[in-house]
């Protein structure tokens, strides 16, 4: 009862300040759209919101996985109230155990009793024991839990083809086979299901450190062993790239001979142009705001270059002699700030604001332009690493504005995307300069048209104008996201400090829509 005051109050503020913000609006420069309705493009695969979840912190252990014991209360060792967000969340996919970790991973280690399972240091993230009690079995109650599907990181920098091999066998084998009997004396009878199977981590890097040539050999070793029982055989995907690099992709694109379904790309959003220079999570200037949203809308191009790779090989040999169009899953993608102060900084523990959620809100609309070759993504991470979903204080849990843009997001999943045209205006500070909108559409399951948008600029208000073609809608709904502070975010003292509310600045005369975005917000629209 006290939280819903609460959260009426700061409702109540939050439209008084977009109020003003329309008024502000009147100086900025119109935004115009097309949105396509009856050009109906590539299916957004619900997997584009997928998560990625790592040994590392407490990514698992604490934020997910607590064990029976604790006095966290919990099912079977998982956090009631974790599991209770990321269902709400409709998380369709998650990608474990790594990350640089999944390279030193040994899965034998995380199966059979707890009180056997071996001891051993996680060397790439704080150097600190890893007891091995979240394992191969445990992943997979987490992912039944939610619904969601399994993205399995084999071994491929200390491993062997073998124990990749057999590690697929055991978890989705259903034959009497010496594998078979272990899993089930290990409490799974049925096989499970593994959708994506992974070659390596960052081969470039942390993974092994290889060059191109030796990573295709090496997976070329590989995949001529992966075998499963006939409808068991996941997607096979291949280390590829990060940022704008792409020797590994025209290598694997080249060399592989192979099963591929897809190669990876890593990006993720730091001030730069150095690793080393970071923003700190909250208490940024205007620079860093802008800085990092420049710097996120890179993956555009990052994408666009990996896709003209890909379809220069597809197109020299032949539609048809691929199986499908090559995915391009971009597995690791976020802001990846300084630690947060006082926290381990091998943990990568960072908050998480209102600028997250537009950084979220930007990629999705990217990913959704390229929704025939992206079909899988996964922000790191899911749980207290980076910018995160959810964060955790021993009992104490909090959502993440980055948890408020998927959840507003959630009706693209597995929608048709639209063709969308957009002239916008130019947000400029210093020696950077946005588009002042970023924008998507698509036709959801249920019928109803998408609109997602995110207004970058944190002074004034966008006034969008949209001509929908090729449908008519009778009302509109939706959901808004921003805040007064550039910053905002959320805390165990003020959980619920910014979340979305109802937005009722949109209107629709016939097939044209008019919207004023809240200055530094995110937006989500459904036509119906
Ligand atoms: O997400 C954290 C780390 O970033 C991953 O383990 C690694 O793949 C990347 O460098």
């Amino acid at each position: 009862m006290g939280n819903c005051m609460v959260r009426y109050t700061i409702a109540t503020l939050l439209l008084a300040s977009l109020s003003a913000s329309t008024v502000m609006a009147e100086t900025a420069p119109e935004t115009t759209m097309t949105i396509y309705a009856d050009r109906p493009g590539a299916i957004i695969n619900k997997n584009v919101y997928g998560q990625f979840s790592e040994h590392l912190g407490s990514g698992i252990y604490g934020g997910i996985y607590v064990g029976e014991n604790s006095p966290i209360p919990n099912t079977g060792g998982f956090r009631n109230d974790v599991i209770a967000a990321l269902k709400e969340l409709k998380v369709p996919m998650i990608r474990w155990p790594g990350g640089c970790f999944a390279d030193e991973y040994h899965w034998r280690d995380g199966i059979g009793p707890k009180d056997k399972r071996p001891v051993r240091i996680n060397t790439n993230w704080g150097g600190v024991p890893e007891n091995n009690s979240f394992g191969t079995h445990e992943f997979f109650d987490l992912v039944e839990m939610i619904g969601a599907d399994a993205y399995v990181n084999a071994n491929v920098g200390t491993g062997s083809p073998q124990e990749a091999a057999q590690w697929l066998e055991y978890m989705t084998g259903d034959q009497d086979t010496t594998l078979v009997k272990e899993r089930r004396a290990n409490g799974r009878d049925k096989p499970w299901k593994v959708s994506i199977y992974a070659m390596g981590n960052e081969t470039w890097g942390c993974g092994g450190n290889m060059r191109p040539e030796y990573y295709v050999d090496i997976y070329n070793q590989y995949v001529a062993f992966i075998k499963a029982q006939p409808g068991a055989m996941p997607e096979l995907l291949a280390s590829g790239d990060h940022d704008n690099q792409t020797t590994f992709t025209t290598e694997l694109m080249q060399n592989v001979r192979g099963r591929m379904d897809a190669i990876s790309l890593h990006y993720y959003t730091i001030l730069g142009p150095r690793w080393e220079n970071k923003d700190t999570a909250t208490g940024f200037s205007e620079a860093g705001w802008i800085n990092t949203l420049a710097n996120t809308l890179r993956m555009d191009d990052f994408i666009k270059t990996q896709d003209s790779v890909m379809t220069a090989f597809e197109e020299k040999r032949g539609r048809g002699a691929m199986r499908k169009k090559m995915g391009l899953y971009v597995d690791e993608w976020g802001t990846w700030y300084k630690p947060a102060p006082g926290s381990n900084p091998g943990f990568l523990v960072q908050q998480n604001s209102l600028r997250d959620a537009l950084v979220a809100a930007a990629n999705f609309n990217i990913f959704h332009k390229y929704a025939d070759r992206v079909r899988m993504t996964a922000i790191a991470q899911t749980v207290n690493v980076l910018q995160a979903m959810i964060l955790t204080d021993g009992p104490k849990m909090i959502l993440t504005p980055t948890y408020h843009a998927f959840h507003m997001y959630k009706p693209f999943q597995d929608a048709a995307s639209l063709p969308i045209d957009i002239k916008t205006g130019t947000y400029k500070y210093d020696q950077w300069s946005v588009p002042q909108v970023s924008a998507s559409a698509a036709k959801a399951v249920d019928g109803s048209i998408v609109i997602g948008m995110a207004n970058l600029d944190p002074h004034n208000a966008a006034t969008v104008s949209a001509l929908i073609t090729g449908a008519q809608a009778a009302q509109v709904k939706g959901k808004v996201l921003t805040a007064e502070a550039m910053d905002a975010h959320n805390t165990f003292e003020k959980p619920d400090a910014i979340y979305p509310i109802d937005f009722n600045n949109a209107k629709l005369t016939g097939n044209k829509l008019y919207v004023t975005l809240p200055a530094k917000s995110v937006v989500v629209l459904k036509l119906q």
